[in-house]
């Protein structure tokens, strides 16, 4: 290859001996080029050195010139060191002078101040930093959650912080899952909802997790359901500003995500639509879909979202939605095969003490409640007059027995 690069640039000159020119140039040269590093490394190659507070101050020289820093010389970062032997005290390195617009990016951030090296802190070792997409990267899509975690998954610095435990969360979920147990670099790493220099705390509305940019960041990757979410009730009523609707997390959690077809997800109804739609949650559980899911152990039944859809949710009023009365059949008869249109007269949320909704339970609640309420009535009455009675025909025999005696 050298040999052909040569012969085109000076095809007069035998290929050997240019060979060598270069060689002989490399020789010469090297020493200069590399002997600020080697000045340092001459004592800082020892594995074993410290300094005087016994912190281990050794630098491998190897791992250092195979890093993205390996172009560099040591001076160039620690700028303050001009002569030989230096000072003791040696001032931090400034990443910022070269690295200004992620330093900017840093300040005003939540770890704007670290107690740590604000950079190194994430990069990992200052003299073994790799590119973002070498694997050796602390930073790399497969070891980035790693890396927040050794803060993130400290019970003692969560705390600390009030902020919850997130890293064991994330791995056990669908997203930490595709990551760690099957290297898929497109799953959500912490970097992929929060960034990497300008991380926010989710109260802040600049932030990629406050409640109203959620679905964006989300549907960064999952754009068709982003897309539903945002034609339904919930996702029309979010950018309204009622913040009382559910964005993807209310339902499916941050760092905790499951597989919605597994029985552990099936089985939240309540958390995931009944926190919000109380009435309509104990309604359901008066009918035989949630009891048949409450006999314990795992039945497949029909939870909410099967009969109003996950995220293009719509009112009964819409004819697109799939609880409008015209619609009823195709949506029951999904599980109730032959469902007609007198099968799905049954109500789903029978509510009997909704008149304008369920008008004959209504009065067939009120006729029972009447009849429970005369009939208990007429026995307490009945039974304090059999007292009555009772208690005046033992006087009048008491009486009638001393007239005797007497
Ligand atoms: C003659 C040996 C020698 C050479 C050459 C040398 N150092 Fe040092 N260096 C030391 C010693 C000894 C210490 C420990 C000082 C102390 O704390 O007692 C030290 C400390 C340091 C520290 C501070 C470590 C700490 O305590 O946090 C840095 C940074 C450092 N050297 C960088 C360099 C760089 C960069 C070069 C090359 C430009 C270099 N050194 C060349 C001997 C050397
Ligand atoms: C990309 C910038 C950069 C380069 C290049 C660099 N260093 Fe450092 N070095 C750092 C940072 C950052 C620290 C951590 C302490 C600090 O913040 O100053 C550090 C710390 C050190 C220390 C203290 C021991 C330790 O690990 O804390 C020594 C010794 C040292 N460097 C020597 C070297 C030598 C020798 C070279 C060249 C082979 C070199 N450095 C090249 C950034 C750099
Ligand atoms: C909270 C963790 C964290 C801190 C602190 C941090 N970084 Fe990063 N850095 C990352 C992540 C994660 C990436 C990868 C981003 C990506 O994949 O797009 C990254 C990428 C980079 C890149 C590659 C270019 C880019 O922006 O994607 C550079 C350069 C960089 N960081 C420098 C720095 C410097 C300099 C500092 C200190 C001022 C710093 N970082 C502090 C997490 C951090
Ligand atoms: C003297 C200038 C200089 C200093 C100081 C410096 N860097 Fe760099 N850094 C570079 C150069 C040059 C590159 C290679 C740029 C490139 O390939 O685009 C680089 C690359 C990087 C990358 C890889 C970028 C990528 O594409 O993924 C990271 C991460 C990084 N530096 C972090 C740091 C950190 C952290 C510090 C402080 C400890 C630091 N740098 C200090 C010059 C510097
Ligand atoms: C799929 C997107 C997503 C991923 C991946 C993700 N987060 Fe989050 N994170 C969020 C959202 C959204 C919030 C806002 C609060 C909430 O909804 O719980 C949040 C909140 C947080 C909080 C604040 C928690 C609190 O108690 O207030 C921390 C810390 C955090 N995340 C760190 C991480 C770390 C570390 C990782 C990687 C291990 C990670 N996140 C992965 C979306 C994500
Ligand atoms: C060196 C430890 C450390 C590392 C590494 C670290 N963090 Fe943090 N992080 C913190 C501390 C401490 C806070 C709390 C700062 C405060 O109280 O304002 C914090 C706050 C946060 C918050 C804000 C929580 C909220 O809503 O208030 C998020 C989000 C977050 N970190 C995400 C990450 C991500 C993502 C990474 C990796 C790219 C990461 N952190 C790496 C220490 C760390
Ligand atoms: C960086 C892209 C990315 C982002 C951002 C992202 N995800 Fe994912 N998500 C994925 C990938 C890829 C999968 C598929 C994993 C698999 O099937 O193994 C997935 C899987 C899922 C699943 C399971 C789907 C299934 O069929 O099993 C749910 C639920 C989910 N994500 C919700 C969310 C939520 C909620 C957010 C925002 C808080 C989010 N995702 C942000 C890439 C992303
Ligand atoms: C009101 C609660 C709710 C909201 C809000 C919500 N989801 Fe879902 N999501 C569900 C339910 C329930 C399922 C299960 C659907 C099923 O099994 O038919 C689901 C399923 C999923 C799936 C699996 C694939 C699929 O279509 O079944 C992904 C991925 C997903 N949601 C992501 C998101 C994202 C991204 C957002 C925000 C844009 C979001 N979800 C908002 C409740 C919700
Ligand atoms: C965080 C609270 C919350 C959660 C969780 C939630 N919803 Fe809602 N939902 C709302 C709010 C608030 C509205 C009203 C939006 C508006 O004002 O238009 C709404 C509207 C609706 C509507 C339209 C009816 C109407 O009156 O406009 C239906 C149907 C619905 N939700 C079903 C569900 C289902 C099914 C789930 C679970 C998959 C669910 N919701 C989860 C808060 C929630
Ligand atoms: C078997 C199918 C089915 C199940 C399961 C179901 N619903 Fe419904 N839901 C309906 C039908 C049909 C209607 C419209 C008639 C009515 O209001 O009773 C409705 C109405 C509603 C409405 C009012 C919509 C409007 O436009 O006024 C809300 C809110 C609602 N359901 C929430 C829920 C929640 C929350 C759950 C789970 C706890 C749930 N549903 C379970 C079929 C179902
Ligand atoms: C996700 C599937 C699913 C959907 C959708 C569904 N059901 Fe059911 N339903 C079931 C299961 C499972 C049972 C109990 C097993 C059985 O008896 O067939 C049941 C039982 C019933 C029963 C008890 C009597 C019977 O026939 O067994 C009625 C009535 C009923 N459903 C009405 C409805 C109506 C009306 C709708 C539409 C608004 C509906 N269901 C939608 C799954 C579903």
């Amino acid at each position: 290859m050298a040999e052909a690069v040569i012969k085109t640039l000076c095809p007069r000159i035998p290929a050997r001996t240019a060979l060598l020119f270069v060689a002989l140039a490399v020789l010469i040269f090297a020493p200069a080029i590399l002997r600020a590093q080697t000045d340092c490394l001459a004592c800082h190659s020892d594995q074993d050195m410290k300094n005087a507070a016994g912190h281990n101050i050794s630098v491998d020289g190897q791992t250092f010139a195979a890093s993205i820093h390996g172009v560099l010389k040591c001076g160039d970062c620690h700028t303050d060191i001009k002569e030989y032997p230096h000072p003791d005290k040696i001032a931090p390195v400034q990443c910022s002078t070269c690295h200004a617009d992620q330093a900017a990016k840093l300040v005003g951030s939540v770890h704007a101040d670290g107690k740590d090296h604000p950079c190194t802190s994430c990069h990992g070792d200052a003299h073994a930093i790799f590119p973002k997409n070498d694997p050796k990267s602390a930073v790399y899509p497969l070891n980035v959650p790693r890396t927040c975690g050794q803060c993130h998954g400290n019970d003692g610095m969560a705390k600390k912080h009030g902020l919850a435990s997130v890293y064991p969360m994330y791995v056990d979920s669908i997203h930490g899952f595709a990551l760690s147990k099957e290297g898929l670099l497109v799953a959500a790493n912490c970097q992929s909802c929060h960034g990497s220099h300008h991380i926010l705390s989710h109260t802040d509305p600049q932030s990629a997790t406050y409640k109203a940019n959620i679905p964006k960041t989300c549907g960064s990757c999952h754009a068709k359901i982003d897309m539903d979410y945002e034609g339904g009730a919930h996702g029309k009523a979010i950018a309204a500003g009622k913040f009382k609707a559910p964005v993807c997390t209310d339902c499916h959690t941050a760092h905790a995500i499951l597989q919605p077809t597994e029985a552990a997800f099936r089985m939240q109804s309540t958390p995931i639509c009944g926190s919000c739609h109380k009435d309509k949650l104990s309604t359901y559980r008066d009918t035989f879909h949630s009891q048949l899911g409450s006999l314990g152990g795992y039945v497949e039944t029909a939870r909410c979202w099967d009969c109003h859809g996950a995220h293009e949710i719509l009112p009964a009023s819409d004819p697109r939605s799939p609880i409008a009365p015209q619609n009823l059949v195709a949506t029951c008869g999904r599980c109730h095969k032959g469902a007609n249109s007198s099968f799905v007269k049954y109500q789903p949320h029978a509510n009997a003490r909704d008149r304008k909704l369920n008008p004959a339970l209504y009065f067939v609640r009120l006729f029972m409640n009447l009849l429970l309420a005369g009939t208990l009535t007429f026995f307490v009455i009945h039974t304090i007059l059999w007292l009555v009675r009772a208690r005046y025909d033992q006087i009048r025999k008491k009486s009638a027995e001393g007239e005797k005696n007497a």
